[in-house]
C-alpha cells in the first residue's frame, strides 16, 4: 500500500527573507517509487521535504498525498502516517532501542505484545541482533547501527511514505554503501513510496527510481530517471554535476550481480600451508582465499608465502553496486571478495570484469550521441 505525493506550486517564505527558500515547486512523486531530490546544499530540499510532513507549514500551493489534501488532516496525525529519517538518525538518547523503534506504534495504541514483536521484526529487517540490540541506548551502537535503529524506527508504523533526509550522510563512505544496498533490498520487499533528499549525485543515482535535480530555491532542473539524466542533461547547471566521465558514473548503476564473477582458489583456515600451496600450485592464481566453518571469507595467503595470511578487507555483495566494487578492488589490491546474505564466499570481482563493463557503457554511448 503505498500513496502518490503530489506538491502543487508549492512555495515557502521564511519569515524575515527577501527571497523565497521554495519556490514554486510543482512534481509528482509516483506511488511506490524512490524519489530523490538531489541538489546543493542550501537549494531548499530540507524545506520541500519538511512541508510534505508539515513540519514546515508551506507559504503558498498545495501538497496531496494519495489525492488528499495534507491541510485537510491534522498534523501529528498526518505524521504518524508518515515515517521520517534524517542525519545522525535522531534517536532520543534516553531510551532504549526498542522504545526508539516502538515510539510511534505507541502513539497509535499498539499493545505492547503487538509492539514488542514490532521492534523486533523491524531490527531483523534493518540487520541488527534484537536480542543483542533492543535494550541498549543510542550511544552504545556505532554510526552505522544508529542509522539502522532510525530506519527501524522510521518503517515500524508501516506507513505508505517514507521521508529521509541524508540519513546515510553522517557514517563512512562504506556502511554508507552498506545502508544503501540495505534500503535497496528493504524498498523491493515494502514498495513504498519514498523522498530521499541528498546532496551526493553518486547517491542519488544509485537510489533513485527518480532523482529531481533541484537548482537554487528548490527550483526542479530536470526530474526523470537516472539514466536519462546522466545521458541527456537538461542543462550545463546539470550537466555539471553529472560531472566528466558520465560513463564511470553509470557504475553506480550497475550492479555485481550483473557481471560475471570469477572464483578463487579457497581453502579453510585450518588447512595446511602446504595442503593450500598444492591446491594453489598449476592454478594459475598466485592467491588464495581461506574460509571459515561457515564458508565465511577470513584472509589471502600468497603461494611464496602461505603461513602470513592478510585478512580480507572490504567485500561487496550481489547487489553492491559497480563502483563500489571499484573502490573495494582498488583497496583490496585485483580483486573484490563477493559474499552472499550471510556473509558467505560467493565469487570474487576482478578489475577485468569491472573495465570490460566501463568499455561497453563508453561504447554504447558513443553510439547513441554518434561519435
Ligand atoms: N527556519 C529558517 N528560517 C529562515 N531561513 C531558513 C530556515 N531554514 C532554512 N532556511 C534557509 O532556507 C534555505 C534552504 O534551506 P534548506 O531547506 O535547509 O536547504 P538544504 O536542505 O537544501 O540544504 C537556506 O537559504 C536556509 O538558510
Ligand atoms: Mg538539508
Amino acid at each position: 500500500m503505498a500513496s502518490e505525493i503530489e506538491l502543487i506550486d508549492v512555495t515557502k517564505r521564511y519569515a524575515g527573507s527577501s527571497e523565497p527558500a521554495v519556490d514554486s515547486v510543482s512534481l509528482t512523486v509516483p506511488a511506490g517509487e524512490i524519489v530523490v531530490f538531489v541538489g546543493p546544499s542550501g537549494c531548499g530540499k530540507t524545506t520541500t521535504m519538511r512541508m510534505i510532513n508539515r513540519l514546515i507549514e508551506p507559504t503558498s500551493g498545495r501538497i496531496t498525498i494519495g489525492g488528499t489534501d495534507t491541510r485537510s488532516l491534522d498534523p501529528d496525525e498526518l505524521r504518524r502516517g508518515i515515517g521520517y529519517a534524517i542525519q545522525q538518525a535522531g534517536l532520543f538518547p534516553h531510551l532504549t532501542v526498542a522504545q526508539n523503534v516502538g515510539t510511534v506504534p505507541g502513539l497509535l495504541g499498539w499493545g505492547k505484545a503487538r509492539v514488542a514483536d514490532r521492534v523486533d521484526e523491524m531490527l531483523d529487517l534493518v540487520g541488527l541482533d534484537p536480542a543483542d540490540f533492543r535494550d541498549r541506548h543510542p550511544r552504545q551502537l556505532s554510526g552505522g547501527q544508529q542509522q539502522r535503529v532510525g530506519v527501524a524506527r522510521a518503517l515500524a508504523a508501516d506507513p505508505p511514505v517514507l521521508l529521509m533526509d541524508e540519513p546515510f550522510g553522517a557514517v563512512d563512505p562504506i556502511t554508507r554503501g552498506n545502508l544503501q544496498d540495505e534500503l535497496m533490498r528493504l524498498q523491493a520487499e515494502l514498495r513504498k513510496t519514498i523522498v530521499f533528499v541528498t546532496h551526493d549525485f553518486d547517491e542519488a543515482v544509485k537510489l533513485g527510481d527518480r532523482i529531481a535535480v533541484l537548482g537554487t530555491r528548490s527550483r526542479v532542473l530536470q526530474y526523470d530517471t537516472p539514466e536519462a539524466v546522466l545521458a541527456n542533461p537538461a542543462d550545463d547547471t546539470v550537466a555539471g554535476f553529472v560531472g566528466a566521465g558520465a560513463s564511470l558514473k553509470q557504475l553506480t548503476l550497475r550492479r555485481v550481480r550483473e557481471v560475471e564473477l570469477s572464483q578463487a582458489v579457497t581453502a579453510s583456515v585450518g588447512d595446511e600451508p602446504a595442503e593450500v600451496g598444492r591446491r594453489l600450485a598449476g592454478s594459475g592464481h598466485e592467491y588464495a582465499l581461506l574460509l571459515d566453518a561457515r564458508n565465511r571469507p577470513v584472509s589471502w595467503v600468497h603461494a611464496r608465502d602461505p603461513r602470513q595470511p592478510r585478512p580480507v578487507g572490504d567485500s561487496v555483495s550481489l547487489q553492491s553496486t559497480l563502483q563500489d566494487a571499484l573502490e573495494a578492488i582498488l583497496t583490496e589490491g585485483g580483486a573484490a571478495v563477493v559474499t552472499g546474505a550471510r556473509g558467505e564466499y560467493v565469487g570474487v570481482v576482478e578489475m577485468d570484469a569491472v573495465i570490460g563493463t566501463v568499455r561497453k557503457l563508453r561504447d554504447e554511448h558513443a553510439a547513441e550521441v554518434g561519435t
